[in-house]
């Protein structure tokens, strides 16, 4: 850490309590915001990890409608289920309150009211979207309407999930409320805005110029903010559920969420404090310029927290503003966007239920993955590689062979270490440098790679143990396994306390089964942590294998979703343009039996069949292999085109008529038939 902080306060964005959490916000923000607060704590450091739920804005709204409770009840839901998983996940928030809290409603309320009393914040009326039928304005993310760019039907006011364009309500075509559908027309209404372009010279200076360490990802998505030029921005709006805008005349009005929200950062800070007094004032977390500001967030978040938070922060006075924000990329799950409102997720709960224990197989996964470049796909396939692969069968592995074996040949105790061959220096010396690499790796947020390191750590010790071998040595030169021994156990040593900011389930396991009451990062590296003639603990297994039948059960679960949310989002297509009686009497459709049917070489997709059609044989290529086996068809009878002119295909094959299928919900094929048998050749009419 740089030496002008003195302390740190780390914050990660708040979840809408109007979900669970899932594995895409664990990778993007939560675990990564743990493993620096827990390597910050290792050091020493004074540190607050601050977390809570967003519990204001539509998101919650929606939820509460779609279930047919009050909104209050949503999030008391959410927000419960989201404090207990992460806590049984192990993130180790120093305070985890929420934005309906007394504290944040007068915190931002007052903050709102500072900003207005000194004519910072400009009053505007504009018009906006109205729904005469409901008597409501609609925020962004209620309205949908026709994307001007891909004209997707679906298009939300502030996004289109299809071609990811960021839109605002105006662009959309015949603008609908997403919740009834009925059109929208355009009312007056007042607001108060926060006059960004009035802080685009500064934002400049202190980003473009000041803060180019940030991430290539984080820096380039703030320059083209700043690039395309800053305008003021609404912070209140009209709706029922929020902080009322304190202001009179105001009825009906609240603060936008993405006002409240980060000021709920401050707001749990002051809870905190209140909590714990050796804290000090919540005010030395926020307003003193020795103390080191960072937002952990996913990367829908960055303006907010680059550009618009800072600029109310710097308004306010006082403030510190953020020193790093480490945004992440997103997370994707088997190939598919991650998606609360389409349930498509691993759900943290539910993991934490179906998977018990396995706390530290997820965060290792996640961090291996660690989408802090470029977006990630998580597929249970690499998750079981990855625990089977490496946490069992090289950390996992060993550890339990230096334990196991300090048990068997003298009964759990530190052997001495002898003299040293050049292999042991070789192996101790990969130790030299371990602390500094990894510091630097975490101190510039680099969290993969420093948990590769970490791993590495213990692929060394892994092999230093195989290529020793002192299973076999223990019989020609008892003495020399003492020193092997011992150089192992060093190791163990080092990897509890390397992947405790990773690892901590583990970590704590371990650090039981060597003794280690206390621990610290300054010993990282240290070739004598554990003395010799120390009494070891019990050995027990680090981790044990993920067995294929978990993954099956988990990607099924995947699947089933995937195949629910396709059903349910199944539309029948429009009905093509009339035809003439006349035209339809030139189609020839007829029933002709299946007497063979056959998969073609190196056509993956067709189907060759041989039918009778009442007069002779004929063939038919047809697109179906994918759903059906040759065998279910044959001796069928199906319906087909007898006048389609023969079409050839690429290898030669020349198909004469088409079988008829009707395309299912999910895309499959089904082969249609007559009711009742009829004579091959009959006529269609
Ligand atoms: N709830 C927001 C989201 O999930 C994040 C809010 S972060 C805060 O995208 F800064 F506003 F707290
Ligand atoms: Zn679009």
């Amino acid at each position: 850490m740089a030496d002008k902080f003195k302390r740190t306060t780390i914050t990660s964005a708040l979840p809408y309590a109007n979900g669970p959490v899932h594995i895409g916000h664990l990778a993007g923000v939560y675990v990564p915001a743990d493993i620096y607060a827990r390597y910050l704590r290792l050091r020493g450091e004074d540190v607050i990890f601050v977390g809570g739920s967003d519990e204001h804005g539509v998101p919650v709204t929606i939820r509460a409608r779609k279930e047919g409770i009050t909104t209050q009840q949503v999030v008391d839901r959410y927000h419960k289920l989201i404090k207990d998983s992460f806590e049984r996940f192990g993130i180790s928030f120093d305070v985890y309150s929420r934005t309906t809290s007394a504290t944040h409603h007068k915190v931002a309320s007052d903050f709102f009211s500072k900003l207005y009393s000194e004519g910072k914040l400009v009053e505007q009326t504009s018009e906006q979207f109205y729904d005469e039928q409901t008597g409501h304005f609609l925020t962004d993310r209620n309205i949908k309407g026709e994307c001007p760019r891909c004209h997707n039907t679906d298009a939300y006011g502030d996004q289109c999930e299809k071609c990811g364009a960021t839109l605002s309500p105006e662009e959309l075509i015949n603008p609908y409320n997403a919740e009834t559908g009925n059109p929208l027309v355009k009312r007056k209404t007042k607001h108060w805005y926060l006059p960004l372009d009035k802080a685009q010279p500064w934002l400049e200076q202190w980003i473009l110029n000041e803060h180019k360490e940030w991430r290539p990802n984080v820096y380039g998505q703030c320059k083209s903010w700043l690039d395309g030029g800053l305008k003021p921005r609404a912070v209140t709006r009209d709706l029922e559920w929020g902080i009322p805008v304190p202001l009179e005349g105001a009825e009906g009005k609240v603060l936008y969420v993405w006002f409240d929200a980060p000021i709920g950062y401050i707001s749990n800070t002051v809870e905190l404090c209140q909590q714990r007094p050796e804290l000090g004032s919540w005010e030395k977390w926020w307003k003193d310029p020795e103390t080191r500001l960072v937002h952990f967030i996913g990367k829908d978040n960055i303006v907010f927290h680059c550009i618009v938070f800072p600029t109310m922060l710097k308004m306010h006075g006082d403030y510190i503003l953020p020193d790093n924000v480490p945004a992440n990329e997103f997370l994707n799950l088997e190939g598919n966007k991650i998606s609360t409102s389409k349930n498509y997720a691993v759900w943290l709960n539910e993991y934490l239920d179906e998977l018990p224990g396995r706390q530290d197989e997820l965060r290792y996964v996640l961090t291996a993955n660690a989408p802090e470049t470029k977006d990630n796909d998580f597929t249970w396939a690499d998750f079981q590689a990855r625990c089977n692969n490496e946490l069992v069968a090289v950390y996992g592995n060993f550890v339990n062979r230096a334990l196991q074996l300090t048990q068997k040949y003298y009964d759990g105790q530190v052997p001495p270490c002898g003299e040293l061959n050049d292999f042991d220096r070789e192996t101790l010396s990969e130790f030299d440098g371990i602390k500094s690499r990894l510091e630097a790796l975490l101190d510039n947020f680099k969290f993969r790679d420093a948990q590769k390191e970490a791993m590495n750590l213990a692929r060394i010790g892994n092999k230093y143990i195989a290529d020793s071998e002192p299973w076999k040595v223990i019989k020609t030169d008892p003495e020399r396994v003492k020193t092997i021994i011992n150089i192992s156990l060093q190791l163990t040593a080092n990897l509890a306390i390397a992947f405790e900011p990773f690892l901590p389930f583990s970590s704590r396991r371990l650090r039981e089964m060597l003794q280690m009451d206390t621990f610290s990062w300054e010993q990282l590296g240290s070739t004598d942590l554990l003395p010799a003639g120390k009494q070891l603990g019990k050995p027990s297994l680090l981790f044990s294998k993920i067995e294929d039948d978990v993954i099956a059960a988990q990607t099924k679960k995947l699947e089933d979703t995937l195949k629910a949310n396709m059903e349910a989002e199944y539309k029948v297509e429009p009905v093509k343009d009339n035809i003439a009686f006349d035209d339809f009497l030139k189609l020839d459709v007829r029933v002709g039996t299946v007497l063979e049917c056959e998969r073609v070489p190196k056509m993956k997709k067709l189907l060759k069949f041989l039918i009778d059609d009442g007069m002779q044989k004929r063939t038919i290529v047809s697109g179906i292999a994918q759903w059906y086996e040759p065998e279910q068809l044959k001796g069928k009878q199906v319906l087909f085109v007898a006048n389609l002119a023969p079409r050839e295909f690429k290898n030669g094959l020349v198909s004469e008529g088409m079988i008829l299928s009707a395309t299912n919900w999910d895309g499959s094929a089904v082969v249609t038939t007559t009711l009742s048998d009829v004579k091959p050749g009959s006529q269609i009419s």
